[in-house]
């Protein structure tokens, strides 16, 4: 596989956050978010008890890292044909680090107010990067973010609900990450309103039905509908998909008023998938009114399945008007042995395979147009904290952060200087 076998102005890249790898929590007017606050109050929830406020030291690091192309015909940034495209950056606006003084404030993305905040805070990303950046993403996993943070409480701002962990004790699960879903979905579309042009919501996962009944294949209809379609279908047809409307009962799903709906229908240039695995779904007899998201689809998802990321992208090719895609995030991690060790060939492997099918997918004729790899560092994984590394480069957290290039990163490099002729 190398790089040609791709279309000419395809964009390959390596993806890092803010939280997980800048570091220098407190220097230069940093306020706290929600992240420092979680990782302070609740080391228990973090698997080695640490936080992010060094993390891979990038924020003094980063010319380091960003310069490893011009210095080694690089893996790191992009590695594409069109001159002006090498080293732009896609640039995130939010990956999940809610400023502390708004969660006091109002609740953060529980509060109405947030959706102005965002569009405010949107404002100044694109007045200041804008010259360089070309491609923005609003939101990282939105998802993730009402999953983890208000269902399950295993993430910042640990918000659960007693449905799914009996000792929650902070949040409402039942009405609370809706809230929360509705009023990401309403920041999206206010940036996007700001700045028209760019736009990439995440999206992770694709199930498939566990056996071929076809009460199995509703399982997992519904359960793409809760997952991936919850945060499409509204910046597609401005509506929430149908089988949330009818599994989320009791006025718990909130609605969009005409105008709202009108700014998010077609608020998108491109859609951004991270992608890291799939399973199948399965039917499951539900009956309650109250229950949270996990198990409002009625199905259960289990299993790993091969050939996820290829129909992932063709699911949204389909369903979704054919939309311009990138792959955002995509990658595998292996544990921290606390040894350095270079030698990563489950995640060459796991590399070529996945690159493999979204070249599939691009001969069937999806428009995908960039693979961005997690990560370019080893960083802070937020619940896992230092235990996982997803990166294409080591970093030596005991000894100065280090970074030494894995066999995955010379991997990358030998795939991104393929010339056809030889
Ligand atoms: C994604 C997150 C990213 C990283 C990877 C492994 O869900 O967006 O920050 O944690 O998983």
């Amino acid at each position: 596989l190398r790089k040609y076998d791709f279309p000419e102005d395809f964009i390959f890249g390596a993806a890092t956050s803010a939280y997980q790898v800048e570091g220098a929590a407190h220097e230069d007017g940093r306020g706290p978010s929600i992240w420092d606050t979680f990782s302070e109050k609740y080391p228990q929830k973090i698997k080695d008890g640490s936080n992010g406020s060094i993390a891979d030291d990038s924020y003094h690091l980063y010319k380091e890292d960003v310069d490893s192309p011009s210095r080694g015909r690089g893996f790191c940034l992009v590695g594409i044909s069109k001159e002006e495209s090498t080293k732009l950056p896609f640039a995130t606006i939010f990956h999940w680090d809610t400023p502390q003084d708004l969660e006091d404030a109002y609740g953060g993305f529980r509060g109405a107010e947030i959706v102005n905040d965002f569009r405010d805070y949107a404002d100044i990303c694109f007045k200041n990067f804008g010259d360089r950046v070309k491609h923005w993403m609003t939101l990282n996993e939105p998802l993730t973010v009402v999953q983890q943070g208000y269902v399950a409480g295993v993430m910042a701002p640990e918000r659960c609900s007693k449905f799914t962990n009996p000792n929650c004790t902070s949040g409402n699960g039942a009405t609370e990450p809706y809230i929360v879903g509705h009023n990401l979905i309403l920041a999206h579309g206010e940036a996007v309103k700001v700045y028209r042009k760019k736009y990439k919501a995440t999206q992770k996962g694709w199930n498939l039905p566990y056996t071929e009944s076809s009460k199995d294949r509703l399982a997992a209809a519904r359960a793409m509908a809760f997952t991936f379609d919850y945060f499409m279908e509204p910046l597609v047809t401005g509506k929430y998909p149908v089988d949330m409307v009818n599994n989320v009962k009791g006025g718990r799903l909130p609605t969009f008023t005409t105008k709202q709906s009108k700014m998010l229908k077609g608020s998108y240039d491109f859609i951004g998938i991270n992608y890291y695995s799939s399973s199948y779904a399965k039917d499951v007899p539900c009956s309650s009114e109250n229950v949270t998201m996990f198990s409002d689809p009625c199905s259960s998802v289990t299993g790993e399945r091969e050939g996820g990321i290829r129909d992932l992208i063709l699911y949204a090719k389909y369903k979704f008007k054919d939309p311009v895609m990138y792959i955002t995030e995509n990658g595998r991690d292996e544990a921290s042995t606390g040894k350095i060790d270079l030698k990563d060939s489950e995640r060459i492997d796991y590399y070529a395979r996945h690159l493999k099918m979204v070249q599939d997918a691009i001969s069937i004729g999806a428009n995908v147009k960039g693979f961005f790899a997690w990560s370019l560092l080893d960083n802070f994984e937020w619940a896992s904290g230092y235990t996982v590394r997803f990166g294409l480069v080591y970093v030596d957290f005991n000894d100065g952060r280090k970074r030494y290039l894995k066999k995955s990163a010379h991997w990358f490099r030998h795939l991104l200087n393929g010339k056809k002729n030889n």
